[in-house]
Formats: C-alpha cells, sequence, structure tokens
C-alpha cells in the first residue's frame, strides 16, 4: 500500500486557538483525520506528525523521504529555513507545500516560500479543503 506522509511545523498543533481569520477553527486532530480518511479513500495509508522543533521537522524529512507522497505545512518556517528547503530537496517523491491561509495576500514576509522551489506544487488559502485537494493531486500525479 502507497504511504502518504502528512507534516505540520510550529504552532499547528495549537490549530483551534490560533486566529480563526486565517487558520479557521478546525484542530490539527480533526484535520489529520480529514486528510487520513480522504488518503484511506483512495486507497493509501497515511502517517501524520507534527512538531514545534526545526531540527525535528527535518529528521522526518529525512527518514520519510522515501514515502510515496508527502504534504508539508511547515507554518512560519515556511518563510525562511533554508535548511528545510534543503532536506526537502532531498526527498524524492511528490511534495505539495499547503498552507490553510491565503500567504500571498497578508503580511510581506509571509508572501515569500523558500519551500516553494523544491515542492512538486502548492495549495494555499484553501483552509482544510486545500488538504484534500493536495491529497487528490498527490495520488493521481503518482499514479493512484
Ligand atoms: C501557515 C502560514 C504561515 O505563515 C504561518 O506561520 C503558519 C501557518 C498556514 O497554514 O497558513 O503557521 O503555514
Amino acid at each position: 500500500m502507497k504511504r502518504l506522509v502528512v507534516l505540520h511545523g510550529a504552532n499547528l498543533d495549537l490549530l483551534g486557538e490560533r486566529p480563526a481569520v486565517h487558520y479557521g477553527t478546525i484542530t490539527l486532530a480533526e484535520l489529520e483525520q480529514m486528510v487520513a480518511a480522504e488518503a484511506e479513500c483512495l486507497g493509501w495509508d497515511c502517517l501524520c506528525l507534527q512538531t514545534n522543533h526545526e531540527g525535528g521537522f527535518i529528521e522526518y524529512l529525512h527518514e520519510h523521504r522515501s514515502a510515496d507522497a508527502m504534504i508539508v505545512n511547515p507554518g512560519a518556517w515556511t518563510h525562511y529555513s533554508y535548511a528545510i528547503r534543503d532536506a526537502l530537496e532531498l526527498v524524492a517523491c511528490p511534495v505539495a507545500e499547503v498552507h490553510l491561509s491565503d500567504i500571498s495576500t497578508r503580511e510581506d514576509w509571509r508572501r515569500h516560500s523558500v519551500i516553494s522551489p523544491v515542492s512538486t506544487f502548492t495549495v494555499s488559502g484553501k483552509g482544510p479543503e486545500g488538504y484534500l485537494e493536495a491529497v487528490r493531486r498527490l495520488v493521481e500525479t503518482s499514479g493512484g
């Protein structure tokens, strides 16, 4: 069975408490359940992980670099972590960069993603639905 790995970074463990105007009211557990259900529906296995430690996030990327597909939302690291960017370069499978909020319409510093150039595609500003779109596109890219 093919495996999707979903990685969340800094502060995403507190979804549900973060500003609802940007992130809605869904909790991380609910979001992960939704994503796993979509993947399982398409015949894939799904592993969801979260950390507030940049080094831990990088180690997850190393550990799972031979997964069949990945969804990453590194939170604020998206905007400046060249270490995460370099780790993503070592991931062999298709990678979707997903953001709940539309980073292109927020503060200047949030508009730039250092990981977009090493991601297969980006989905931003579609809330939880963006993750489901990413699952479907990744499964399709990987041939089902
Ligand atoms: C985020 C956007 C980032 O700018 C922010 O730091 C986050 C979440 C999003 O999902 O919209 O923590 O990645």
